[in-house]
């Protein structure tokens, strides 16, 4: 009995992503801290405040994951404390990113840099943040340090971590800094990060021609709640090509679509994608509901029976495999899973969690799609922005008393999976034992 259900390709990246307002701590100077400390903001009345103390424990908490087998990581750098004012430098700050990713390289562990990952600098969002025409042109200007300071020891890049939901939280559903409820401000925001990206993009590339350089695009699964229903089904098919995949589009074509009301060129952007980042966590069942505008006039229901993680979202690993495939069959980039994961404090969903999505993306794999990465959702319990405290996505848990780590059981799971370059017939049997059936067909089984 072959004990390698499915072995991943050599080199296949295997890690755990961050992002640094998440994990830092003390991000002081970035429009999120701001929010925060007005009560009532984040749910749970929790701050940001020393988050994990990441930005002092980074070495201890790289050398705990290389422990775990990992060889790379996908983490942001915090443009906040780089560039503290319009135009200064914080040489300090850029010297410890440095270090940062030093550590990692020592370690043999591939970084992955965010440019953005929703925070902004305070300075920034007061002139107007991603609703002023002058953003793109000072994210350029961001990157290009980036790259003139790390590109030697930085392949892969992020520019703009989840376009989609930034816009959609922050400015139409308006539940996250700075709390419009507005779709033409949402719409000027992606146009706006459209540019940012492409205008990266272009820094990146021009000063580095050999980085790797994508976005990091959050992908749902939208099917109607009543399959019979009409007017669900209407709602479940428009969010896939505005949600899902307008940015893309625009990065690939030039062309900025629907979201903005009406067609426009913008023709820098053609052609600034070399992979895809994949961000993928849940299923959301839609049905019509006219009192929601905002969300294209839909509210998630799960449907009796679904395996709701704490977050209540909707866990369905065989959506993994149908993105990528559409993804690949539309773009033809290579993918790279930069985020999955599961709020799971007790521990209890986060192994099918893993070995259900593996098991898909080996599907991919097996599909003929290009898959570089597997990214999981959060190395660490973080602060999970307006949930605050109460999501526990981490590998290890953390106490926030004592900034212990305790890696939960799946730590361990992951591990061996990384180290077999593979999953077994037993960790499936375990695990997710209702794809077998898939992953079989027309292969040998484990008891053959
Ligand atoms: C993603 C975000 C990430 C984290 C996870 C749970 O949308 O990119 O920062 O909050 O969700």
């Amino acid at each position: 009995m072959p004990d390698v259900a499915f072995q991943f390709p050599d080199g296949f990246l295997w890690g755990a992503a961050t992002a640094a307002h998440q994990v830092e701590g003390d991000n002081r100077n970035n429009d999120w801290w701001a929010w925060e400390q007005q009560p009532g903001h984040v749910k749970d009345g929790s701050t940001s405040g020393r988050a994990c103390e990441h930005y002092e424990r980074f070495a201890a908490d790289f050398a705990q994951l290389r422990g775990m087998a990992h060889n790379a990581h996908r983490l942001s750098l915090e443009w906040s404390r780089i560039e503290p004012e319009p135009g200064l430098v914080d040489r300090a700050a850029v010297a410890h990113y440095r270090e940062v990713l030093e550590t990692l390289r020592a370690l043999g562990m591939e970084p992955m840099v965010t440019l953005h990952h929703f925070t902004n600098p305070r300075w920034l969002a007061d002139a107007g943040g991603w609703e002023s025409d002058a953003t793109p042109e000072a994210f350029r200007r961001f990157a290009r340090l980036c790259v003139d300071e790390y590109g030697d020891i930085v392949r892969l890049w992020v520019t703009i971590n989840e376009p989609n939901v930034y816009a959609y939280q922050s400015f139409m559903l308006g539940e996250w800094p700075p709390q419009k409820k507005s779709a033409a401000a949402g719409a000027t925001v992606l146009r706006n990060m459209l540019r940012g990206h492409a205008a990266a993009y272009r820094e990146i590339k021009g000063a580095r021609p050999e980085a790797q350089v994508g976005v990091a695009q959050h992908l749902r699964v939208f099917a109607p709640y009543r399959r019979w229903n009409p007017l669900d089904i209407a709602v479940a098919s428009l969010p896939g090509a505005a949600f899902n995949h307008w940015f893309l589009v625009a990065c690939r074509s030039g062309f900025a679509g629907f979201p903005l009301g009406r067609w426009e060129r913008v023709p820098e952007a053609a052609g600034t994608l070399d992979y895809i980042g994949v961000n993928y966590y849940a299923r959301d069942r839609l049905a019509f509901d006219i009192r929601r505008p905002s969300s294209l006039f839909s509210r998630n229901h799960a449907l009796p029976g679904a395996v709701l993680s704490d977050f209540q979202m909707e866990i369905y690993p065989e959506g993994l495999h149908e993105l990528m495939v559409d993804a690949w069959r539309r773009y033809r980039l290579p993918l790279y899973v930069t985020e999955n994961g599961v709020a799971d404090a007790g521990d209890h969903l986060r192994p099918g969690v893993l070995v259900g999505h593996l098991a898909q993306v080996a599907r991919a794999l097996r599909d003929g799609v290009d898959v570089r990465s597997y990214m999981h959702w959060s190395s660490m319990d973080n602060f999970e922005w307006a949930e605050g405290y109460r999501m526990h996505f981490g590998l290890m848990e953390v106490d926030f008393a004592t900034q212990a780590r305790r890696p939960r059981p799946s730590a361990a799971l992951y591990q061996a999976i990384i180290e077999r370059n593979g999953l077994s017939w037993e960790d499936l049997e375990e695990h997710y034992p209702r794809a077998l059936p898939h992953l079989l067909a027309g292969r040998a089984g484990p008891h053959s």
